[in-house]
């Protein structure tokens, strides 16, 4: 119940109040990021903290000019690989078996068979792939938000070719997917924050087969 409560709290604050969100809250945001669960465990994407206000003046008007961009404390960049490679597929199940200590002959195979088939797709359809697992951390981001009493905005409203360029992310092999300002939520300036949260009926969105 404590969760839901702390959902019905939050919502995409579109105006906040330039306060700054203390480094643990922030920490632990990013951690529940860390453990978000990633198609085959590959954790296909990175996670940039922008805390530097010209970085966030330069990211606004590519941004729609939306303020919570330079109202926030800490803007979140979800970047996602550009496509998956031979060397990226390796360094997670090497880490894997090295945190583990152990290799599996089954584990192995698993990652022959990603290796002969991830890196000979179009990097478009990879890229579309690893921005779905950014996706997922993004989600956990916005709900360890919440938790923390912290406010959020998720953002897709943005250029990301521009991004991609002011960040220096083409020459990392990553592209912007998403982002999450962080703040604090600046009332007499939010349209939204006292109107009632729209959903649509439990029956609209879950069919039970029983
Ligand atoms: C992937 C994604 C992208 C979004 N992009 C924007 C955005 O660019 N600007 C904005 O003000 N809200 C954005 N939103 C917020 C949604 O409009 C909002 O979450 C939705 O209307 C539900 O309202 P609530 O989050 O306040 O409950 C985005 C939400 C998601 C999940």
């Amino acid at each position: 119940m404590e969760l839901l409560d702390k959902l019905n709290w939050r919502y995409a604050a579109k105006a906040m109040n330039g306060e700054t969100v203390p480094e643990d809250k922030i920490e632990r945001i990013l951690e529940a990021a860390r453990l978000a669960p990633t198609s085959s465990g590959l954790q296909p994407f990175e996670i940039i903290v922008i805390k530097n206000k010209e970085i966030k003046e330069k990211i606004k008007p590519v941004a729609w000019n939306q303020s919570v961009i330079t109202d926030c404390s800490h803007l979140l960049v979800f970047v996602a690989w550009d496509t998956y490679t031979e060397d990226r597929i390796n360094y997670m199940f090497d880490l894997t078996n090295d945190i583990r200590g152990f290799k599996n002959e089954g584990w192995e195979n698993y990652r022959q068979m990603l290796l002969s088939s991830y890196p000979q797709k179009p990097a478009e359809e990879n890229f579309n792939h690893a921005a779905k697992q950014a996706y997922i951390a993004f989600s956990q981001a916005i709900i360890a938000a919440a938790f923390e009493g912290v406010d959020a905005t998720p953002l897709e409203g943005f250029d990301p070719a521009v991004i991609d360029e002011i960040l220096g992310l083409k020459e990392k092999g990553l592209r912007s997917a998403v982002m999450l300002p962080l703040g604090y939520r600046k009332e007499e300036n939010d349209w939204l924050v006292n109107l009632v949260k729209v959903r649509k009926p439990m029956k609209d969105l879950v069919t039970l087969i029983d």
